[in-house]
C-alpha cells in the first residue's frame, strides 16, 4: 500500500513537470511579419517547416561563375504546402524560404568530393536567404507576391528587408512562373503536377 502510495506520488510529480514543460500551446503564428516602416522580419523557424527540393547551379556547371552557386534550400509551411496540393495555388499569407547553402569544400577542381557513397556534390554553410511572400492586396502590382533578400553572403542575415524590385526579382518570376502562382513548381517534386 505504502508503495503504491509513493509510486502514486511521483507519477502525478512526473505529470505535473511534463505539464509545465509543455511547450506553450500558442504555437510561433506563421505568416509574415513587418516592421512599421514596413519591411519583412527575418522569417523564423523555417528550417523545420517542409523542406520541398534544393535546385543546385554549381560552379562546375556555370564556368567557375554562377551567380547563385550555392545549393538553394526551399522550405513552406505544412498548411501552405497542403493546400497549394488540393487546390493549385497558395493561401495568403503563404511565405516561401529560399536559403542558399555552399557546397562542401571537394577536392575537385569542379567542387565535388569523392564520398563513401560515390563522387558528387554535399552541403557546406548558410549563405544566403530569400523569401516570397502572399498577400494579393500589398502586392497587386507584382502579380500577389513579394519578394525580399535578406542577404547573400554567411549567417547571421539582415534582421529585415526591404520589398525587391520588381526588375532585381518579381519579374523574372512573373515571365517564367505567372502561370503557377509564381512559384518555379517544377522545380519541386511535392508541388510539380499539382496545379
Ligand atoms: C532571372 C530570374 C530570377 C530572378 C531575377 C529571381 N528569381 Fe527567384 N527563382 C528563379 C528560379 C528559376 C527559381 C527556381 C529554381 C532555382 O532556385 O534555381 C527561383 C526560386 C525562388 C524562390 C523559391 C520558390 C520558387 O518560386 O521556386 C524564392 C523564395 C525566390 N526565387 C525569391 C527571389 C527573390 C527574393 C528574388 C530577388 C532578390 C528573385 N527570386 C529573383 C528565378 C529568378
Amino acid at each position: 500500500m505504502k508503495r503504491i502510495l509513493i509510486l502514486g506520488f511521483l507519477a502525478a510529480g512526473a505529470a505535473f513537470v511534463a505539464l509545465r514543460w509543455a511547450p506553450s500551446p500558442v504555437a510561433a503564428a506563421g505568416g509574415p511579419s513587418y516592421t512599421a516602416d514596413g519591411k519583412l522580419k527575418l522569417p523564423t523557424g523555417y528550417r523545420k517547416w517542409v523542406f520541398i527540393g534544393a535546385p543546385l547551379t554549381p560552379n562546375g556547371l556555370n564556368g567557375g561563375k554562377a551567380g547563385f552557386p550555392e545549393f538553394h534550400n526551399v522550405y513552406v509551411e505544412d498548411k501552405n504546402l497542403t493546400a497549394y496540393q488540393k487546390n493549385g495555388e497558395f493561401p495568403e499569407g503563404t511565405v516561401i524560404v529560399k536559403e542558399l547553402v555552399l557546397l562542401r569544400k571537394g577536392a575537385y577542381p569542379d567542387g565535388s568530393a569523392d564520398s563513401p557513397s560515390g563522387r558528387g556534390f554535399a552541403e557546406g554553410e548558410f549563405n544566403g536567404l530569400d523569401v516570397t511572400v502572399k498577400d494579393s492586396q500589398r502586392y497587386a502590382k507584382t502579380n500577389k507576391w513579394g519578394f525580399y533578400n535578406f542577404g547573400h553572403h554567411a549567417l547571421p542575415y539582415e534582421s529585415a528587408a526591404k520589398e525587391g524590385s520588381a526588375q532585381e526579382c518579381a519579374g523574372c518570376h512573373m515571365a517564367g512562373a505567372s502561370k503557377t502562382d509564381m512559384t518555379w513548381v517544377d522545380f519541386y517534386p511535392v508541388l510539380r503536377g499539382k496545379n
